[in-house]
């Protein structure tokens, strides 16, 4: 959601801004902008739609200047638009915010009533006008922009330049990630460790309340009372150099045929490969999952859906009962906590704010979090109790792929590692269960040689106007995930449902004009599921299946299309299962020619609730 980035620097910083932006631009890309100090005076260059836009602007007006802000646009209040573009200004303050000012219509009602001048229909241009206010009646820059910032509700990650003030840069967090960046004479503020990186690799996480006050390489955070705070500089392993594409069409799709190296990454991190156990380096968690009442797990999205694979797992391995809902859910509805709980939350980029505040209510209540998350530094990783990571790198394609396999490949783990604890497993279905994970990034290296078969499917789907998911069982979430997948890259309508609850009311919508996916292995339920499709079929439905070589084979000749998977332990099916869908939906997407890597009205990271 929206990205932010400040320089207190020695030379002209509009390029580098945009350089940061272009590593923020996952966080949202209908907007840009910039504000610089040019001789002491505020300067600014917006642009409607991606960061390409706000170059070009850039080369016909360039923008001077030593000290500036920048930002990437997710729009929340306000449509996409130049006047809603960040950074918002008077002719004393420019801001970059990130996050939601709920008060925003009592504050701007004030501060209308004593003459201040809206131009946009943001939340955030009320930052600009009260800190303004706090100006015009006297206060020094720091003093105006605390006293601001003190009246703020709801979430935000701001960065503040000043008239007649070079070299000054303040930021302020509560709720949404602010990491300040030490270089050689200069300072910098952004939205992440990753938009820092081409400057420092020296980095402090600001934590809720701080600000910051940067004059030129002097940095001095405050905490939210106010008192001087330390935070601890930390060297980040995040890389300078722009993920590229490897020689593929987009990212997702390297992304995609990343996922044998990054699940084996992951995977070697939990597994000893030649014991064929499994390895936990944190002492706490064996203790916490034997001795837990339940499970708690939550998420948002695509990461949701690979909890509710962990459900299935922790539930039938290790008799561990799960109790499982979205973030945005279960962080409102006052769960049911019980003692001598544990709590799992897994992101992608642990930033999403659903899923920080389940986690903090849990905290609150006595749980035992753990957090399984890719971004190390991130504040889900840094609140857990527990944060066991995932390898994913870097995922910049807005629709998850590697990073949900990789969650997987952490959740299978912890669920045979909780079943030893609780004493349900022994060592020879231990060694089974790790033998067949690692041989998951072989199967998926098998399954994408055929590709160009994959692509001709996505072409059929892709003249579909809706599209149904089946999966029962472990592989049920397989089918939420296929059809959310296929929704937000192919803008085509999808529904995945538990294969069993057809003939419950979906089962109407079938016609020959609605692909039906299957995603059905030979498994101990291969046989309900076959059921179901027959019901579809016998309805006039166009079934894709995707299933093993005995899975088709058993099917019947009915079915419309097929895709091989390779064979493998039904336990690893969520693992192996996940590559055909995403491909047909990347397929089904190029075919209709959509933004696949940056799908409208997406972002990567949501720090907004
Ligand atoms: C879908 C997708 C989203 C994310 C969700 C959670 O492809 O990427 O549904 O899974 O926004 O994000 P993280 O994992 O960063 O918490």
């Amino acid at each position: 959601m929206c990205g932010i980035v400040g320089i207190a620097g020695t030379k002209d910083c509009a390029g580098a801004i945009v350089d940061a932006l272009r590593r923020l631009e996952y966080r949202g890309y209908d907007s840009a902008g910039i504000a610089t100090l040019v001789q002491g005076k505020i300067d600014r260059r917006r642009a409607l739609g991606k960061l390409s836009a706000l170059d070009a602007v850039l080369r016909d007006r360039p923008l001077p200047g030593h000290t500036g802000i920048g930002h990437t646009r997710w729009a929340t209040h306000g449509k996409p638009s130049e006047l809603n573009a960040h950074p918002h200004a008077t002719d004393k303050v420019a801001i970059v915010h990130n996050g939601i000012i709920e008060n925003f219509r009592e504050l701007r009602a004030e501060l209308i009533a004593k003459g201040h001048k809206f131009e946009s229909e943001t939340d955030s241009e009320v930052c600009a006008h009260l800190i303004s206010q706090y100006l015009d009646e006297g206060l020094p820059p720091e003093q105006a922009a605390k006293t601001a910032i003190k009246r703020l509700e709801g979430a935000y990650a701001l960065a503040m330049i000043f008239k007649g003030e070079e070299g000054l840069l303040i930021g302020a967090r509560m709720g949404s990630p602010l990491a300040v960046g030490y270089g050689v004479n200069e300072a910098y503020l952004g939205s992440d460790a990753f938009a820092l990186a081409p400057f420092t690799n020296r980095v402090s996480y600001l934590d809720d309340g701080d600000v910051v006050v940067v004059r030129g390489p002097e940095v001095k955070i405050y905490d939210v009372q106010d008192r001087p705070a330390n935070r601890e500089i930390k060297v980040t392993s995040a890389s300078a150099g722009l993920v590229d594409k490897a020689g593929h069409r987009h990212y997702m799709a390297k992304e995609i045929h990343e996922q044998p190296e990054v699940i084996a990454h992951t995977l070697a991190h939990y597994l000893d490969p030649d014991a064929r156990t499994v390895r936990l380096n944190e002492p706490r968690l064996a203790k916490a999952l034997a001795e837990a009442m339940r499970l708690t797990i939550s998420a948002c999205g695509t990461a949701y859906y690979a909890g509710l694979v962990g459900k299935y797992w922790f539930e039938q391995l290790a008799r561990l009962p799960v109790e499982i809902d979205v973030a945005s859910e279960l962080r409102y509805r006052q769960p049911v906590y019980p003692e001598n709980g544990v709590a799992l939350y897994i992101s992608q980029s642990g930033e999403t704010a659903d899923t920080l505040a389940a986690l903090r209510d849990a905290k609150a209540h006595g749980q035992v979090t753990i957090a399984i998350v890719n971004v190390p530094e991130s504040t889900i990783a840094r609140e857990a109790d527990i944060a066991l990571p995932t390898f994913a790198g870097p995922e910049i394609g807005v629709a998850s792929t590697k990073a949900f396999t990789c969650q997987l490949s952490a959740l299978a783990p912890l669920a045979i590692a909780a079943a030893r604890a609780r004493g349900h497993m022994d060592l020879a279905t231990e060694n089974k269960l790790c033998s067949a994970l690692l041989g998951a990034p072989r199967h998926i290296v098998e399954f994408l040689k055929q590709e160009s078969r994959i692509e001709h499917l996505g072409g059929e789907v892709a003249k579909a106007r809706d599209v149904l998911y089946l999966g029962r069982g472990v592989n049920y979430p397989l089918a939420l995930e296929g059809a959310l997948k296929l929704k937000e890259i192919s803008y085509i309508h999808a529904e995945g449902y538990a294969a069993g609850e057809m003939k419950h009311g979906p089962i109407a919508l079938i016609d020959e004009k609605v692909p039906v996916i299957v995603i059905a292995p030979h498994d101990a339920l291969y046989e309900k599921t076959v059921s179901n499709m027959q019901e579809v079929m016998a309805r006039g439905g166009k079934v894709i299946l995707i299933s093993d070589k005995a899975g088709i084979a058993a099917a019947g000749a009915q079915v419309w299309q097929t895709v091989e998977v390779p064979e493998a332990d039904p336990f690893i099916s969520p693992l192996l299962y996940a590559v055909p869908v995403q491909t047909l939906a990347y397929y089904a997407a190029v075919a209709k020619g959509t933004d696949v890597d940056q799908p409208r009205n997406l972002a990567k990271s949501v720090t907004v609730e």
